[in-house]
């Protein structure tokens, strides 16, 4: 039985893996060009940060199975699967030249530079639409769970998450705004990040025959987890280095993207991550009885990742 922090990402992690490993070839089936290039970059690799949020949100530490065979209903997993493929999608195109034009990721070249843009572009929508489909699939007696899943994915990752927050990021770097800046960067981190960490702890808790009753102050501290993390990406690009990374960094500053260091400076962009840091704490303290090893332990292991 899990009890420590590392010990409950490492599992999840394992039990992600596993579902992954196990369910994608049929999934995936047959192999063309295009599930070849999904499977390229949903195989490279990354930390798998979304599934183990919907995976801990669902699971309280104590009851997390220590291996997939003593799972009978995967939905938790197909739901976990989900938000992957919808956030390896929305990596796909971040990359893409029309956007960030990065040329690795996850340590290997992007999908647009292993195949090419038209092929990258199709793998990115299959995946987004797969995401749903994948929510479709999950095996309940609720009758609204799959409804609420799939609007709670759309908020997360459509036309008012994730998507508007990449229209902003692009439109700030192509077209700076002179005020507000403060407040437009905390939006576009907010949106292009946070709304689909947010959904991925709400899509695992809404599993739970408990979740209304957690749903408001997870959904607070889940905003704080999203924040946190892209404040920490920013960091990251401008000190990380690439063999940790998997990814080019100094790009954001060539970008002359808006950015925590490019607005406050590094040494205010730190003490505004440890500040997001004990916000965050002080709402997982909140959460009714569940997972405080897990909750409590996250904002420290996101804020001082390496990749
Ligand atoms: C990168 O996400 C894009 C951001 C939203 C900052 P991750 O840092 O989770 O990337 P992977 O999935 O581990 O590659
Ligand atoms: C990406 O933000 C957010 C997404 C929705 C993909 P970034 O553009 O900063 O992510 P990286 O640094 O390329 O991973
Ligand atoms: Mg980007
Ligand atoms: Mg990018
Ligand atoms: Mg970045």
């Amino acid at each position: 039985m899990p009890n420590s922090f590392t010990d409950i990402l490492q599992n999840s992690k394992q039990l992600f893996d596993s579902f992954f490993t196990s369910y994608t070839p049929n999934l995936f089936s047959p192999r063309t060009r295009i599930t070849d290039a999904c499977l390229y970059s949903l195989e490279a690799g990354g930390k798998r940060v979304r599934p183990i949020f919907v995976i801990n949100s669902f699971y309280d530490s104590n009851e997390l199975p220590n291996s997939i065979s003593e799972v009978s209903n995967h939905s938790v997993f197909l739901a976990s699967l989900a938000v992957e493929c919808i956030h390896t999608y929305s990596l796909i195109h971040d990359d893409l030249p029309a956007m960030d034009n990065d040329d690795t990721r996850r340590g290997k070249p992007t999908c647009h530079k292993q195949f090419d843009e038209a092929t990258a572009i199709l793998a990115g929508d299959t995946l987004n639409s797969l995401s749903f489909y994948l929510l479709s699939l999950m095996d309940t007696n609720d009758p609204h769970l799959i409804r609420d899943s799939i609007q709670t994915l759309h908020k997360g990752a459509g036309m008012a998450g994730m998507i508007q927050g990449q229209m902003e990021d692009i439109e700030e770097e192509k077209n700076p705004s002179l005020t507000n800046r403060e407040s437009k960067l905390h939006s576009i981190h907010e949106k292009k990040t946070g709304a689909l960490i947010e959904s991925s702890f709400l899509l695992g808790n809404r599993l739970r025959l408990d979740w209304k009753e957690r749903k408001s102050v997870l959904s607070s501290y889940a905003k704080e987890i999203g924040l946190l993390f892209q404040i920490t990406d920013d960091i990251l690009d401008v000190e990380g280095n690439f063999e940790e990374l998997g990814k080019t960094p100094g790009k954001d500053a060539k970008a002359g993207k808006l950015t925590y260091p490019s607005l406050f400076g590094m040494e205010k962009a730190k003490s505004l991550r440890k500040e997001s840091v004990d916000k965050a704490i002080s709402l997982a303290e909140q959460l009714p009885s569940l997972n405080h090893e897990f909750f409590l332990g996250l904002p420290k292991y996101i804020a001082e990742r390496k990749n």
